[in-house]
């Protein structure tokens, strides 16, 4: 069976209801991510972090996937799948994808400060939310200027890979926009995305679509 490698960023979730972080209007726009998305930012304002992720959460608990989620799944029926996300939602998961490595950590999940003790977390964070030792419960999301824990996993993986889909991400973020350097030269490389990033490789297929349309475009590919 030949192997899928999906790397999927927030633009497979904007036809589900989830804003992406980069485009006008996106998260990136309203928030200020040194604010909400580093340790500083924590140090500093903890409510305002906490605020963030259980708005962050309470939406996620209100959509639903969408067509490219459940045809990304789907291709499980034919092919070895690794999906590879930089989303924190769970809608891979929902749609029915089995083996989704989450490098950005997971909204519904959550861990004291300074621990890897990971619990599920599915209602509002606050202040005082503590463990057993006392220490403040925060979300499980990997944040700037903090090590990527799976990125090694995603690296053997994609050394594996017979086919990689890259799909509804802008490609600015490190390590994960690195990882398509890592399949064997000469693998199939299909990329979709309405407003696509520069790519320079030949192997690249870049499909200029919404991820629900460009998963039509990539399977009719696949099966031709
Ligand atoms: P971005 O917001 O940077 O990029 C989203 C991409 O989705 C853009 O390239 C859009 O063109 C594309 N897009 C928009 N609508 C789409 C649609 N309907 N179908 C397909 N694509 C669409 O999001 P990411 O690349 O995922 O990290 O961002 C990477 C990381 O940066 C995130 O995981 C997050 C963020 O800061 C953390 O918070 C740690």
């Amino acid at each position: 069976m030949k192997h899928i490698v999906v790397l999927s960023g927030a633009g497979v979730s904007a036809e589900s209801g989830l804003k992406t972080f980069r485009d006008a209007d996106g998260l990136w726009e309203g928030h200020d991510v040194m604010e909400v998305a580093t340790p500083e930012g924590f140090a500093k304002n903890p409510e305002l972090v906490l605020n963030f992720y259980n708005e962050r959460r309470k939406q996620l608990l209100e959509v639903k996937p969408n067509s490219a989620h459940y045809d990304l799944a789907a291709l499980e029926k034919d092919y070895k799948v690794t999906i590879i996300t930089q989303n924190v939602d769970d809608l891979h998961e929902r749609a029915g994808s089995t083996n989704v490595i989450h490098l950005h950590g997971e909204l519904l999940k959550a861990r004291p400060v300074n621990s890897n003790n990971i619990i599920l977390w599915n209602t509002d964070m606050k202040l005082g939310d503590v463990d057993e030792k006392g220490r403040q419960i925060r979300p499980h999301i990997v944040w700037f200027g903090e090590a990527v824990p799976m990125i090694d996993l995603a690296v053997d993986v994609c050394k594996t890979a017979d086919i990689l889909i890259i799909i509804g991400t802008s490609m600015q973020v490190y390590p994960a926009a690195g990882l398509k350097d890592y399949v064997k030269k000469g693998t199939p490389i299909f990329y979709i995305d309405p407003n696509p990033a520069d790519i320079h490789d030949k192997h690249v297929k870049t499909i200029k679509e919404k991820a629900s349309s460009g998963m039509k475009t990539v399977i009719k590919d696949l099966t031709s």
